[in-house]
């Protein structure tokens, strides 16, 4: 596989702390957030056949690499729909800076499937799950209901891409005989930079197999 999937020659990307804040608020800060989810989505893809492409020295079943082949579909169908807003508001992806935070994380943890598995789905498409849904709401209540449509999609199929990172990472688990949320622990503390931030979407997370013994002993502890 190659270090780096090739991409356009736009965006520019920048380090994550370089970008600017997004916010929903007027249509240029709705066009801010549309483009950097189109950014998200499309390392998504990357990302998804990076796990198919990457691992194939390690010993799995079929059905583990239909599971990512179904995933890699859901991430373009993902990024097609909001090239298409984004189309809407008279603009397309590359015309704002994007950050390349996620590709760093897929190369910190090439060498190893169990801590790509805990820190693409389980840590980066977990994060997806808490925040979405106030996202939803928000795009609501500008009455951006286009928006709120695609963003539900995405919610619905991402909530599967967690459970299919759940499933192999106790695969893997498992096979080496350890326990999954200790194996997590240690992973997760090892290539992913601070405390995972709450509030959590415990009801998706756990309908998608990740319980909070995996990430409840990461958070912080408040009050
Ligand atoms: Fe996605
Ligand atoms: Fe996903």
């Amino acid at each position: 596989m190659p270090d780096r999937p090739g991409r356009p020659e736009k965006p520019v990307l920048l380090a994550p702390r370089d970008m600017p804040k997004r916010s929903l608020k007027g249509k240029a800060g709705r066009l801010a957030l549309i483009h950097s989810l189109a950014h998200i989505e499309l390392n998504a893809v990357d990302l998804t056949w990076d796990l198919i492409g990457r691992f194939a020295h390690v010993r799995l079943p079929r059905s583990y690499y239909d599971d990512w082949v179904r995933v890699g579909l859901e991430e373009a169908k993902h990024f097609a729909m909001l090239q298409e807003r984004l189309a809407k508001l008279d603009a397309t992806y590359g015309d704002l800076p994007a950050h390349d935070g996620l590709w760093q994380a897929a190369q910190d943890t090439g060498h190893d499937l169990a801590a790509r598995l805990a820190i693409i789905p389980l840590v980066l498409e977990a994060r997806g799950l808490d925040i979405t849904p106030p996202m939803i709401e928000k795009a609501r209540e500008i009455d951006d209901e286009d928006t709120a449509k695609c963003l539900d999609i995405i919610y619905r199929d991402e909530k599967n891409h967690v459970a299919f990172g759940a499933k192999w990472f106790r695969f893997l688990c498992d096979r080496q005989g350890i326990r999954p949320e200790s194996a997590f622990h240690t992973y997760v503390r090892r290539h992913f930079r601070g405390p995972l931030k709450p509030p959590f979407n415990d009801r998706a997370r756990s309908e998608a197999g990740l319980t909070p013994g995996f990430y409840k002993p990461l958070a912080p502890l408040i009050g």
